[in-house]
């Protein structure tokens, strides 16, 4: 039976790491069951000075006798970083890993076997505390680590279990690179307002602040995107207008080709 508070420990002291380590620090996790590996030593004085967590130079210091493994380095490092910690894995060890394209298979050849993780796709709004992460757990996962990995990585949004790892692809093209969709939107937007004469600036504010004002309602209404749309779209009126011409020039299959094309990037980079 693991602790009722758990000690995690996070492998990598960067963005993501920090965002969830000020998640669970917020939520009231005691700092003495939240530790840190982190090669540098600006960054871990960085997160030790800012949360009061112990931080290690070395991944198997930080994760000893720990009951959650937050893997949050680079895909590129992560065998070395399994290779650290394979003694420190034990049976009832939950790793949860956040690196984009690393497989449950990776991890489980890293680990001497060790099928008891969770790979998480989380995305950049984290950092505010509005990301949402799409997972998906190995065979050895139970329902409690379920449990524990849905808190841990609730502290940063939302959460959503996918149940067939291939799925993450779709995670990944919907929720993982979206952020950057809504950018560009942002952007062309902008765009469209400063050649029909508005000010840069004028337009950017107009433009961004209504992506803001748009997202608020999604995340605060009970109503789906469609009626919200439909509530803000009057018979014969302007924004009828604008949208009728989003989909005569074919938003739709444009939205359809774009994930599909994330889709089939996600796939290519995890071979
Ligand atoms: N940021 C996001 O919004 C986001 C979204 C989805 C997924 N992710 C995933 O989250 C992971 C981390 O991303 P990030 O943005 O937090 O990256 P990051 O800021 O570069 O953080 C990675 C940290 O790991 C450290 N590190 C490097 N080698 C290490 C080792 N062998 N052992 C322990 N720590 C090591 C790095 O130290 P040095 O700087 O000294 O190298 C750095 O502090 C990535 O795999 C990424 O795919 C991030």
């Amino acid at each position: 039976m693991a602790h009722s508070t758990p000690i995690i420990t996070f492998i990598g002291a960067g963005n993501m790491a920090q965002a969830l380590i000020g998640g669970l620090i917020n939520a009231n996790h005691p700092t003495d069951c939240v530790r840190v590996a982190d090669p540098s030593a600006d960054q871990r004085q960085a997160v030790s000075g800012q949360f009061g967590i112990e931080a290690h130079g070395e991944n198997a210091r930080a994760a000893d006798g720990a009951d959650v493994i937050m893997l949050a380095v680079k895909p590129q490092v992560m065998d070395s970083v399994l290779d650290s910690l394979k003694h420190s894995v034990r049976p009832e060890t939950l790793v949860i890993s956040v690196a984009a394209g690393v497989t449950l298979a990776q991890m489980a050849r890293g680990l001497d076997g060790h099928r008891r993780s969770v790979r998480a796709m989380p995305n950049t709004p984290a950092l505010y505390g509005a990301g949402i992460t799409g997972m998906v757990a190995d065979e050895g996962v139970t329902r409690d680590d379920r449990e524990r990995t849905t808190q841990i990585l609730g502290t940063a949004g939302k959460t959503v279990w996918v149940a067939d790892e291939s799925l993450m692809d779709v995670v990944t093209a919907i929720s993982g690179s979206g952020p950057a969709y809504f950018f560009r939107f942002v952007e062309l937007l902008t765009r469209a307002g400063t050649r029909a004469g508005l000010d840069e600036a004028d337009a950017a504010a107009l433009a961004r602040q209504t992506a803001f004002g748009a997202g608020t309602m999604l995340a605060e209404s009970d109503l789906d995107a469609a009626e919200l749309r439909r509530r803000v779209t009057s018979p014969g009126g302007t924004t009828a207008a604008a949208l009728e011409a989003l989909d005569q020039a074919g938003l739709d299959e444009i939205v359809d080709q774009a994930v599909q094309a994330a889709i089939q990037r996600g796939k290519e980079l995890g071979q």
